[in-house]
């Protein structure tokens, strides 16, 4: 911390029996000039500041929760006691649930004078969402562990903002690698932070089954019980599982599992020997190749198990959706894959999920309400809108975090592309194929594939700062994006992912820059 002047004056505060928020003005903060990602919708500045001290008291007269966990981390960073009100006075912050707010079901209102902050929104969603902004115009240190004796001035104006896409969310493959219970808690508080509100976990694969089915235990005990490189697998129980969902939940990430089939199954295939058309059961797989695994989609055991997976993962799901995969099935013929997918896709319905699954999917006829994951054929994803389905935008040359940013990356894959944080962040999802458009469109999706990712560093390395691109791709209207701006308040996170202790890529192309004290007391 530098001493600077009003640092000063705090200090001479804090020592006399006055209250000096009458006598020192608040700095004059731009609030247009802060570095907010997802850029919001619309931002007003006046051009002071609200200052967080000792006598700032919180209102939350709709107890919302996320608002607790703002003001624990506010105390332990601040150290002020910042005591409940029932009635807002000159020096509060309040949180509301307005129902006749324009702002729909995931936005905001953000009011910041010199004497009060009013975050409003429609929702719990709205207020979570608000207060990701808010940690953002607060200094850093907000994201620390312990109380610095800092000026916590927040920049004064009004944002108004809600976002372009329902559906913003991340993937991460579990199967090629697994991952415990704290690295998927971790990467949901890491994404939440830029208003991500799916998790698509990948759950199986070849190489690996990673979710417990109590009425086929054999998949975890053999089927999860190594990984690519041969090493010890894992699996979650379903009281893990469950624990991961209701995490999820209390930042308003809403989990979706994948069970891919019918290819990609030679986990399942390894460990039933009944789901193979020969009736002998697969080797365990610890290799990555692609596309030669099947179940035997003429066989009726095969369903019953399917009903059976399906209905313990729907049991434990609160959200909307059910990915059956469906992608590389290459060894499954056409004949046999579109009414696999048809009769997979109704016990999907039958148990309340929506089916969602890889753009190959709308080969079949699609039942209503269904979601084409378009990562590869733009003519498979159109096929999809021509039997109404919506469509979700993750092509692999743009949106795979696994892909390396440049030939010299050390983990990851490129048969896409080399993806570069620009080239991460310049494209538009309602332009990328004609014929679809916005209303298509049910969101953007970044999935992380695990072949060469082996730990949290290596996740971090490839999800940041590329995701940050991409969740303002799903929040930002394209028109208010623009790679030279946000490549300068990119550079500004720089503190706030290091005091996080985030692994990202500081790629050459990003101006990295500490925000100092003097940009933050006194621009
Ligand atoms: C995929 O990348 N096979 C969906």
């Amino acid at each position: 911390m530098k001493y600077t002047f009003p640092s000063i004056l705090a200090f001479i505060c804090m020592l006399s029996f006055f209250s000096c928020n009458e006598d020192v003005p608040n700095p004059a903060l731009d609030l247009g000039k802060t570095i907010i990602i997802p850029q919001p919708l619309k931002v007003e500045s006046t051009g002071s500041s609200f200052q967080i001290n000792s006598g700032t008291t919180v209102q939350n007269l709709n107890n919302i929760k996320a608002v607790d966990g703002f003001v624990a981390q506010l105390k332990k960073t601040s150290g002020f006691n910042l005591e409940s009100t029932k009635t807002s006075n000159e020096n509060t912050i309040s949180f509301s649930l307005d129902e006749a707010s324009e702002m729909g079901a995931e936005g905001y209102t953000l009011d910041i004078t010199d004497t009060q902050i009013n975050l409003s929104a429609k929702t719990e969603h709205g207020i979570f969402n608000g207060i990701q902004t808010l940690r953002q115009l607060l200094p850093t240190e907000f994201e620390g562990e312990k109380p610095e004796n800092i000026n916590w001035y927040v920049p004064s104006g009004k944002i108004s903002d809600k976002p372009e896409y329902a559906y913003r969310g991340s993937m991460l493959d579990v199967a090629r690698h697994f991952f415990e219970v704290k690295d998927v808690k971790r990467v949901i508080d890491l994404i939440a932070q830029y208003k991500i509100n799916t998790l698509h976990l990948h759950l199986t694969d070849d190489q690996g089954w990673r979710i417990e089915i109590k009425s086929w235990p054999n998949l975890t005990t053999h089927g999860g019980s190594t990984q690519v490189g041969g090493e010890a697998g894992g699996f979650y129980t379903q009281e893990q599982y469950k624990d991961i969902v209701a995490y999820a939940a209390t930042k308003f990430i809403t989990i979706v599992p994948e069970v891919d089939m019918p290819g990609h199954t030679n986990a399942a295939l390894a460990s039933y020997p009944e789901l193979n058309c020969d009736g002998k059961a697969t080797k365990l797989y610890t290799g990555t190749e692609v596309g030669f695994s099947t179940f035997c989609t003429s066989k009726e055991v095969v369903y019953k198990f399917i009903d059976d997976v399906i209905r313990e993962i729907s049991e434990m799901t609160p959200g909307p959706y059910f990915h059956l995969g469906g992608d590389e099935s290459h060894v499954t013929e056409m004949k046999d894959y579109i009414p696999f997918i048809e009769r997979t896709s109704a016990i999907v319905n039958k148990y309340g999920k929506q089916v969602m699954g890889w753009d190959e999917i709308a080969h079949a006829k699609l039942p209503a309400n269904s979601t084409v994951h378009y990562w590869n054929k733009a003519e498979n994803a159109k096929m999809g809108v021509e039997q109404n389905a919506k469509v979700l935008i993750s092509p692999a040359t743009k949106a795979y975090l696994d892909m390396q940013y440049d030939s010299t990356t050390r983990i990851g894959l490129h048969w896409a592309a080399y993806v570069e944080v620009d080239s991460a962040y310049m494209w538009e999802p309602s332009e990328l194929v004609e014929g679809i458009t916005k209303e298509n469109i049910l969101g953007v999706e970044s999935p992380l594939w695990s072949e060469t990712v082996v730990n949290m560093d290596d996740i971090e390395y490839l999800v940041f700062p590329r995701l940050i691109a991409h969740s303002e791709i799903g929040w930002t209207p394209s028109k208010f994006r623009n790679w030279e701006n946000f490549k300068v308040r990119l550079g500004k996170h720089k503190d706030r992912l290091e005091i996080q202790n985030v692994d990202y890529y500081p790629s050459k192309l990003v101006p990295w820059a500490p925000l100092t004290k003097v940009e933050v007391d006194n621009p």
